[in-house]
């Protein structure tokens, strides 16, 4: 199924439209909505749009089960932390269940961090992951989740999450924990949310297939959705492949 790219005047746009989305998409889901969320800045804003009063009575928070799609190896109330932004920007603030969050334990050793994330991934799951939905940003690097260029978790095609070394920026240089492509690329839709014109020349690179992270989600019986806004939709016109490049 090809992708879908959606275009914004600006972030706030992009993030109202994300917000209806993950509403539609849990009113509809028959059992329970799986949802795994990002870290990143763009992805905060949806957080703290879905926290709001006229959007998170339209979510039915009893059915929906949050994950993360990555984590800093931090303990879960450093400003840093993945779980500790949503958890000020959105769970503090809505009446989801305490056993339906399903947090990367960033205070364990990165090893005993993914395969305890695994374990519960496999407990709610079983035999195959099915993200009803998963949302991801992407960095002016072209990584996504934690799956960084040149790292070996990229090639990973059995665990479920791994460990990752992190020794170069963007910061912070921690250890993460990532889903691999395997669970991402099951999902039943993934949304990337990018904003910014310091995105705009690698958004160009990923949505035409480069070499990069962020170009390697393609859900195999899944939809995939670009929500992008102008700026960082910026360097599409002006693309050029890299074996045309002199
Ligand atoms: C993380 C995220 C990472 C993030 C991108 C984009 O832990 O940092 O999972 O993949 O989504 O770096 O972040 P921004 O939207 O802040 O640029």
């Amino acid at each position: 199924m090809q992708p879908v790219l959606e275009i914004f005047p600006d972030p706030t746009a992009l993030v109202n439209y994300a917000a209806s989305l993950f509403a539609q998409m849990a009113q509809a889901a028959p059992g329970r909505f799986s949802v795994a969320l990002s870290g990143g800045n763009t992805p905060r804003a949806l957080y703290e749009q879905l926290s709001a009063k006229d959007m998170t009575e339209r979510i039915p928070w009893p059915k929906t089960h949050l994950f993360w799609g990555d984590e800093r190896c931090l303990p879960p109330d450093h400003p840093e932390s993945n779980y500790g932004m949503t958890a000020a920007a959105l769970l503090s603030r809505i009446p989801l269940p305490a056993e339906n969050i399903h947090r990367i334990r960033g205070e364990l050793p990165p090893p005993q961090a993914a395969e305890r994330y695994e374990a519960e991934l496999r407990a709610f799951f079983g035999e195959t992951p099915a993200f009803d939905l998963v949302f991801l940003g992407m960095g002016e690097d072209g990584h996504t989740a934690s799956l960084f260029p040149g790292s070996p978790a990229l090639a990973e095609s059995v665990r479920w999450a791994v460990e990752v070394e992190h020794t170069t920026p963007p910061p912070p240089l921690v250890s993460r924990v990532t889903l691999t492509y395997g669970v991402l690329n099951a999902a039943r839709r993934v949304v990337f949310l990018v904003s910014g014109a310091s995105k705009a020349a690698m958004f160009a690179r990923a949505w035409h297939g480069d070499d990069v992270p962020a170009a390697k989600i393609h859900p195999e019986n899944g939809k995939l959705l670009w929500l992008v806004d102008q700026a960082a939709a910026s360097a599409l016109s002006s693309y050029e492949c890299p074996s045309r490049q002199r």
